[in-house]
């Protein structure tokens, strides 16, 4: 079992499929995740189960590996004993998580406008332009940069929590850079393809930074650590000043647009 929790959980979940039901029945969604370096013991570790809750559900994962077997169940090491889910953030961490909300408001307008988009009309290459803007500008530039050149420099790049992250941050940048260039081409297959994809990306990245990456690391920094990424976030917002009021309109003003299109 030991050697099992030293390896990467997608590999667990290839041979042992059923692993993945077992987690996801104790909210840990790792089916859906892209990248899958994390091991199994830092999955367990990270999530930071009420004890029982976790001793349970290693009992179930051994019995899928080794069937029919006796199987010691090792602990994992606890920070601080398991509170109830119910998630409180740091104030820098809770700036991340209003962000979140703008990122998945486009997020959920993506559907309504993928079904009727021409890009032969100069009024959806435009809006296709400003999703693509607000996603390079807003999502990357001013959100995902406060992760990875401020927050995440607090932590080993090394760790597989960071890598997962910047890894999708990665795959989301391609996303944008197709759908950019499929959009000049007015290639509308290509750019409906990748914004679903990005959309599933992102929805699934977010989720995984508010419920367990944000959490997380909150526990790891000490007061002060919090204090500094607090004044570093405050000084990237001065700096792109003007970044959140005009992208909150961006997405008013698609809202209402798409909204009317649904009465
Ligand atoms: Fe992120
Ligand atoms: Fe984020």
């Amino acid at each position: 079992m030991e050697a099992y929790l030293n390896r990467s959980i997608k590999k667990v979940i290839k041979e042992f499929p059923p692993v993945e039901k077992i987690l996801d029945e104790y909210a840990i969604g790792c089916g859906p995740c892209a990248v899958g370096l994390c091991l199994l013991k830092d999955i367990v570790s990270i999530h930071n189960l009420p004890a029982d809750q976790e001793q349970e559900m290693m009992g179930r994962i051994a019995s899928v590996i080794h069937p029919g077997r006796e199987i010691q169940i090792p602990r994992t090491e606890r920070k601080a004993e398991a509170q109830p889910r119910e998630l409180k953030y740091s104030p820098p961490m809770k700036k991340l998580v209003d962000e979140h909300v703008l990122i998945k408001k486009w997020l959920a307008l993506i559907p309504g406008i993928l079904p009727t988009l021409n890009l032969e009309s100069g009024g959806d290459r435009q809006l296709i332009r400003e999703g693509v803007d607000f996603i390079r500008s807003y999502a990357d530039k001013f959100h995902h940069a406060k992760e990875e050149d401020i927050l995440f420099k607090y932590f080993d790049e090394n760790l597989d929590l960071v890598k997962v992250m910047c890894e999708e941050h990665k795959t989301a940048r391609n996303h944008v850079k197709a759908i950019g260039e499929a959009l000049e081409r007015k290639d509308r297959g290509t750019v409906v393809r990748r914004l679903n994809a990005y959309r599933e990306l992102l929805s699934q990245h977010i989720k995984r930074e508010d419920e367990i990456m944000l959490p997380w690391m909150d526990k790891q920094l000490s007061v002060s650590q919090v204090g500094e990424v607090f004044s570093r976030f405050l000084e990237v917002e001065e700096r792109m000043d003007s970044c959140q009021q005009k992208y909150g309109d961006f997405i008013s003003r698609v809202e209402k647009k798409y909204k009317r299109k649904e009465d």
